[in-house]
């Protein structure tokens, strides 16, 4: 057997990579619209990065990264996710003095988690993803928010659940935090040897737990909201009326906790309730990460972003049965006959490209018939017809292949010809 695709990853194909470029196309138009600029940081970064942003206590930190050491003894990171990289070269860059604040970033971008591969879970996915940095304002929270439901709109998805929740700011959640080892605490034992673990380290990520999910002590555990002081609380009213405001539906849900460890204040989730869609139904999360930009060295400097992985979006649209608009046809197909015509057609070709149009021949040595099959799998508009009799008279014939209407052209200056719509 040949050697065969890493587990967990995939070849996009031609006629499959149209759709990935059209949902980049439509995320650049959107970031466009909303003045967030594009950023590209390395795939690796040092892993200590992820370790204390991402955190250690996570899922990703302890399970999931791909980590490597150098030719020079330097552990380094696979990317497991984009806001790390971004709040790092943030810092680095002193992006905090810059005249335009809240710096606004987006990325697209593969990142790489070792994960039990299934539908919509991969170990190298796609995630377009956007960061405001500089503002603790809770408009820029609703629109970071409204930008991706924007964004899933524009591609044509309807059936999307918004799930909302407040983590608080610090001291609300070190009041839940107590409050959760009072609750779990005295059965602990019946938890999974993670939460035993989380319960030490970080009780919060217990509420996460894909294996304890349905015990009892889960349904009852203290609610983060109950847990909000004043100015948390606050927040949360003011986004959540922002995103009235703007029409945009929504549900709380105290139990979001989100599976990265730098959030605080908002955070959401936006689910595909698609019918058919998989076990796994989240398309994108997001939050604010207040205190973030300080922990990787940077100045203390509020910040919110979402991401969103295309494999996901691509399995939601399915569902939706949207089909995105594909440009597949070509302007013209020239089909030369004989050696001398053939001379003639190569050059012809290139002039038809430099001009700006999109133009293709055969190069597999066909007969005239073969040749019109080819212009018209390719969809081509036109055929450009070049035989020995037209040569003579200097003159090529164009063939409209929807309609089979003819025309003759000069060889001559035709591309001039062709551009001025004959
Ligand atoms: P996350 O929830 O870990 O957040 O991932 C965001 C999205 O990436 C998920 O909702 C899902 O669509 C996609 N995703 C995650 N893992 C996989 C996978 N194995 N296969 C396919 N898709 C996947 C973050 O990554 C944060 N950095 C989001 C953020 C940005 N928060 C603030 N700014």
């Amino acid at each position: 057997m040949g050697i065969q695709i890493p587990r967990g990853t995939q070849d996009i194909l031609p006629g499959e990579v149209e759709k990935w470029q059209y949902i980049e196309k439509t995320a650049r138009d959107i970031c466009q619209k909303y003045q967030y600029k594009e950023i590209r940081t390395p795939i690796f970064e040092q892993t200590e990065l992820f370790q204390r942003s991402v955190g250690d206590s996570t899922d990703i930190v302890q399970k999931e990264m791909y980590t490597f050491t150098d030719r020079g003894g330097r552990s380094l990171t696979l990317r497991p996710e984009g806001t790390a990289a971004v709040v790092r070269s943030y810092a680095e860059n002193k992006m905090y003095g810059q005249t335009i604040q809240p710096v606004k970033l987006y990325y697209i971008g593969p990142m790489f988690r070792y994960e039990r591969p299934q539908a919509g879970r991969y170990r190298q996915f796609v995630q377009f993803g956007i960061e405001a940095i500089g503002s603790d304002d809770p408009a820029i929270d609703a629109e970071v928010i409204s930008l991706a439901m924007e964004f899933y709109r524009n591609l044509g998805l309807r059936e999307l659940r918004l799930v909302i929740n407040s983590l608080g700011d610090r001291s609300s959640r070190s009041a839940l935090r107590e409050a959760l080892v009072a609750h779990f605490q005295p059965n602990i034992g019946e938890f999974c040897e993670d939460c035993q673990q989380r319960l030490k380290t970080n009780p919060l990520r217990i509420l996460d737990c894909k294996k304890d999910r349905g015990h009892k002590l889960m349904q009852t555990a203290p609610s983060i909201l109950d847990y909000l002081n004043e100015a948390s609380s606050e927040y949360f009213e003011k986004v959540k009326k922002l995103l009235k405001g703007m029409g945009i539906d929504f549900v709380v849900d105290p139990n979001l906790v989100r599976g990265l460890d730098y959030y605080n204040h908002t955070a959401f989730e936006i689910m595909s309730e698609a019918e058919g869609f998989g076990a796994i139904t989240t398309l994108c999360g997001g939050g604010r990460y207040d205190g973030l930009v300080e922990e990787v060295g940077g100045p203390d400097k509020p910040g919110i972003g979402f991401a969103l992985s295309v494999e996901r979006l691509l399995s939601a649209l399915d569902a939706e049965g949207v089909a995105l608009p594909q440009e597949e046809s070509i302007d013209y197909f020239i089909i030369a006959l004989g050696e001398e015509a053939e001379e003639y057609a190569v050059p012809l070709l290139q002039q038809l490209r430099r001009a700006g149009f999109s133009a293709e021949k055969d190069y597999m040595g066909r007969k005239l018939k073969a040749q019109f099959k080819a212009a018209e799998r390719l969809h081509a508009k036109y055929a450009v017809i070049i035989g020995e009799d037209e040569l003579k008279e200097g003159k090529a014939l164009l063939k409209h292949l929807e309609t089979g209407e003819q025309t003759s052209v000069e060889l001559e200056n035709m591309v001039e010809q062709l551009k001025s719509g004959i």
